[in-house]
């Protein structure tokens, strides 16, 4: 086979693994290129970690390829360019942050930026402490900072924030973004819609094991009229039947394409709103959203 020189950082086609009865993945493609995050999204069981199982070369597909900057995953060149954080992940209890993120460096034969990673990930006060006594935050955080640790190419993190409180969070968030910013790929799942929506550039949908959507987020936007419409109505007011507004206790929630008329309507309904906000949807509706335009083509 042959691969231009400029080779995309992860690219996989037609993946498939089976657990004796169970059809974990079934027809799984993605791509991600440099300086680009991508949302693997699906419900629980989707297949998700069994996807980046096989991106990282940890599991062999039964069928179907993946190349990491043009290498077998899972090949040497493939993991010296490529950092990862599993969905859990376990230490030797007995070493520090500082001796094993050293010692992963060393492995990939790269200088270790030290200084850098324990401001990033805020480990300042753990690093010298060995890991046995830590939370399970904490345990997170290093393992996090150990996917940077050899300064790979590419990057995959399994719910990477699961567990983690919303100052670390949000720490990460900027570490992801500044990776991407500084020429990185990133593949990362999450349940959390916002920090897919705040990190990356496209997603890949899949369900049952397989890919049902492969999209850029922006082109997503661009390509549906659909906004979010809220506002408040005094308590015992509903709003009528046409709007099919949903209540969240609070506010009244409206995904429509067509949010002039539907305005337009209110006004002369004479509906008592307030605090109206006509917003852009969120990923989740706007995935659905998508979905269903696809399905009725
Ligand atoms: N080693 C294994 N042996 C047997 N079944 C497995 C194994 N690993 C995964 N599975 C099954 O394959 C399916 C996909 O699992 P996977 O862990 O990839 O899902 P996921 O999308 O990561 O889900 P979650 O959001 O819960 O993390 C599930 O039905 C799971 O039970
Ligand atoms: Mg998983």
């Amino acid at each position: 086979m042959h691969y231009s020189p400029i080779e995309v950082p992860l690219k996989a086609s037609g993946l498939a693994k089976r657990f004796g009865a169970v059809q974990a993945v079934s027809n799984v493609n993605l791509e991600v290129g440099a300086g680009t995050a991508l949302g693997l999204l699906g419900p629980n069981g989707a297949g998700k970690s069994t996807t980046l199982s096989i991106l990282m070369g940890l599991l062999a597909p039964d069928a179907g390829e993946a190349r990491v900057f043009g290498h077998a995953a899972g090949s040497p060149e493939a993991r010296t360019l490529t950092g990862a954080t599993p969905q859990s992940a376990g230490f030797p209890a007995e070493l520090t942050p500082r001796e094993v993120l050293h010692y992963t460096a060393a492995c990939y034969g790269t200088p270790l930026r030290l200084d850098e990673l324990v401001d990033r990930f805020g480990l300042e006060a753990l690093v010298d402490r060995r890991i046995a006594g830590f939370s399970g935050g904490e345990v997170r955080r290093v393992a996090l900072a150990l996917a940077f640790a050899g300064s790979p190419k590419l990057v995959f993190l399994d719910e990477p924030t699961t567990g983690l409180d919303t100052a670390s969070q949000k720490g990460f968030r900027e570490v992801a973004r500044t990776y991407v910013a500084e020429g990185g790929a990133l593949v990362l799942t999450s349940h959390h819609w916002d920090e897919i929506e705040a990190i990356c550039d496209s997603i890949t949908l899949i369900d049952k094991g397989e890919t049902v959507l492969n999209a850029h987020i922006d082109d997503m936007r661009a390509r549906t009229k659909a906004k979010h419409l809220s506002f408040a109505l005094p308590r015992d007011t509903a709003p009528p039947d046409w709007m099919q507004a949903r209540h969240d206790g609070q506010r009244w929630h409206v995904e429509t394409a067509q949010s002039d008329a539907v305005l337009r309507q209110m006004v002369e309904e004479a509906l008592p709103f307030d605090d109206l906000a006509l917003e852009p949807l969120a990923l989740e509706a706007l995935i659905e959203h998508i979905r269903q335009e696809e399905a009725l083509q």
